[in-house]
């Protein structure tokens, strides 16, 4: 039977809108998820919402909403979200769900017919907006460090669970399972603060003071303390105690979350379990947080992120890859939009697209669109250590996504991109082409960069899954059965000769920041930007410019002129044109291309040629991408 995974985030409370921090959470789940799945692992990805307690009942009042109707709304919020950003949970838990609440009253009344439930009259420092009483240690200045207000002192009675019996068992357990909290900063956050002696967790609430939530099954004055509802929704959703789900994944289990919330991950909920006599989950795997422009995310400041803006602006797949790449796994991180941007066009569109069509493009010049057969002869000849490297950007690959070091499994696949980009350089395809004698070394080139993008782009699967699969339709591969198996990676070969590839595609294209949201730090809302259209013209103007179909017949550099190339062009008649194309394009990739040339361009000198025209061509911050037409067409032939 294949291997159990099973990840889970947090329930996001239902007291505010998703924000980045949740979708940055999420995503590191479906990830990890995806990463599991290419293992051949068996996966079950939870997230969902947590909707008891006051703070729930506070924010329904100010929206002058049944709490009912609250929490429905909200959770449809975080529902839709996760499609958007292409999240592929499996459930959606909701701790309204009967079935949820029904596993914690049956764990509930397991604790307290074992004896580690009292009852007892307390005072107590209560922070409101945290729900939960603090120690006097635990305040800073007097004050909850979350909210920056002093606690009341109340007096209540109320239903203790004895967490304090469990401490000794609890310290044992982490210190012989030393990955169980990871990354290891966190897990000497929980041992320092076991160092202290464990006090008993309060878990109810008088209905006196709130209502909605779960009744207590031996009490019907009090409802569960929020967090002990909350933390049962990872056995509850798979169908504890009895279900199937329940049977296949746990104890497999993988919690994510960020920092704020390890102390009820790391303390509460394994002396839960332990209580429950339910088997401890496996791991814990504590994340930073994401600051921006160097605070912490708050309506108050204004600077809260919503990850659908972003989304839809620069798409799912840049989205995804930018938060995996950009925040170290354990540490805080700070967001701009600026970055954001950055990581765009300089890992995405420069290293990996244009990688990505430079190939396929020489492949449909070279081999008419067709994989090359490979002879055995060049193969060696022209590796280069290529698969060396490969395979060992799937191992980098594997170790760190197997324990939740993406930026660390990005960086492996972006080094191997580098090699990528080098062995293009070195063995200059282009050259190759220029002789017959050459030609299997320039197919078995091209095959094997061919099948080091379908390295890749399984590599790149787990963060940018439409990427990927736009990557492997333009390799020629099968659809419905996509080279996402991570063995499958580690066998060259396994494209085969003869395949017929689609034209090349924009994998990514480059963006800008508007100038606005630059100069804001990229707080505002933006979108690429495109050159403002000239003004407007008459059928009569536009007919003056004689635009036509030419023939590069020969291409020349010119000394000591690094950018522009001496072409000589066949118009029906020959012509010389001066371009300044020589750092995107070699004399020998142009000739035979056909181009689009303003023919009745006032003649002008450069570097002492006189050009007789000029080539139409796109510009942007990555160089000059030449027109060009669909098919060939005479020299000479017009344009209109
Ligand atoms: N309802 C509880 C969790 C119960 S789990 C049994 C809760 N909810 S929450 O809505 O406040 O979500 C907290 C989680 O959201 C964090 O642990 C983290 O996963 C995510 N994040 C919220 N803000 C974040 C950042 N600024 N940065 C990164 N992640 C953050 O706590």
């Amino acid at each position: 039977m294949s291997t159990p995974f099973y990840i889970t985030t947090p329930i996001y409370y239902v007291n505010a809108r998703p924000h980045l921090g949740h979708a940055y959470t999420t995503i590191v789940a479906d990830v990890a998820t995806r990463y599991h799945s290419m293992r051949g692992e068996k996966v079950f990805f939870l997230t969902g919402t947590d909707e008891h307690g006051d703070k729930v009942v506070r924010a329904a009042k100010k929206e002058n909403l049944s709490p009912r109707v609250y929490v429905d709304n909200i959770s449809r919020l975080f529902q839709d979200l996760w499609p958007e950003l292409n999240v592929c949970n499996s459930a959606f838990i909701r701790t309204t769900d009967p079935g949820h609440m029904a596993v914690v009253e049956r764990v509930l009344q397991k604790i307290y017919d074992a004896g580690d439930i009292y009852f007892a009259e307390y005072e107590g420092l209560y922070c409101f907006g945290c729900e939960r009483f603090y120690t006097e240690r635990e305040l800073v200045d007097g004050k909850c460090p979350d909210h920056q207000v002093e606690p009341e002192t109340i007096q209540e009675a109320n239903y203790f669970f004895k967490m304090s019996r469990y401490q000794n068992w609890l310290i044992d357990h982490i210190r012989s399972n030393p990955d169980f909290i990871r990354p290891e900063r966190y897990k000497n956050e929980v041992l320092a603060f076991l160092k202290e002696p464990l006090e008993d967790l309060c878990i109810s609430r008088p209905k006196s003071r709130l209502k909605w939530g779960i009744t207590l099954p031996f009490d019907n004055n009090y409802v569960t303390y929020v967090w002990f509802d909350a933390l049962l929704n990872y056995v509850s959703a798979l169908g504890y105690p009895d279900g199937e789900l329940y049977q296949t994944f746990w104890p497999a289990a993988q919690h994510v979350v960020a920092k704020d919330i390890l102390k009820p991950h790391g303390i509460y909920w394994p002396i839960m379990l332990k209580a429950a006599g339910i088997p401890i989950y496996q791991h814990l795997n504590v994340h930073g947080y994401w600051n921006v422009e160097q605070s912490k995310m708050s309506k108050s400041l204004g600077n809260v992120i919503e990850p659908l803006q972003l989304k839809n602006v620069y798409g799912q797949d840049a989205f995804r890859f930018f938060l995996m790449r950009d925040m170290s796994f354990g540490l805080d991180s700070n967001f701009s939009e600026a970055s954001l941007v950055q990581r765009i066009n300089s890992d995405l569109a420069n290293d990996l697209g244009n990688l990505f069509s430079r190939v396929l493009s020489m492949v449909h010049k070279y081999c008419q669109g067709v994989v090359p057969a490979v002879d055995p002869s060049a193969e060696m000849e022209c590796e280069f250590g290529l698969q060396a490297d490969a395979l060992r950007a799937i191992e980098d690959f594997d170790r760190f996504m197997g324990t939740f070091q993406f930026h660390n499994a990005l960086a492996a696949v972006w080094k191997f991109i580098s090699k990528m980009n080098k062995y293009v350089d070195v063995t200059a395809p282009w050259e190759l082409a220029k002789k017959k004698a050459s030609r299997r070394q320039l197919d078995a080139v091209l095959y094997n960069l061919l099948e080091g993008l379908r390295v890749i782009s399984g590599l790149i699967y787990p963060v940018m899954p439409d990427a990927a699969a736009k990557m492997q339709k333009h390799l020629g591969l099968d659809s419905d059965t996509p080279f996402f198996i991570l063995d499958q990676l580690r066998t060259w070969k396994a494209i085969p000769a003869g395949t017929r590839l689609p034209k090349s595609i924009v994998l990514f294209p480059r963006v800008e920041m508007t100038e606005d949201a630059a100069k804001a730090g990229g707080q505002s809302e933006t979108a690429p930007t495109v050159p403002v259209i000239k003004p407007e013209i008459t059928l009569e103007e536009f007919g003056k410019i004689d635009l036509r179909v030419a023939t590069i017949v020969d291409a020349q550099r010119i000394p000591r002129a690094k950018k522009i190339l001496k072409l000589e062009i066949d118009l029906g008649k020959k012509r010389t044109i001066v371009a300044g194309i020589a750092e995107i394009y070699s004399p020998e990739e142009l000739i035979g291309k056909q181009v689009i040339v303003v023919a009745n361009l006032k003649p002008a000198k450069l570097m002492g040629i006189v050009s007789n025209g000029m080539l139409i061509a796109a510009v942007d911050d990555s160089g000059v991408t030449l027109a060009s037409l669909e098919k060939p067409v005479a020299p000479g032939t017009p344009l209109g």
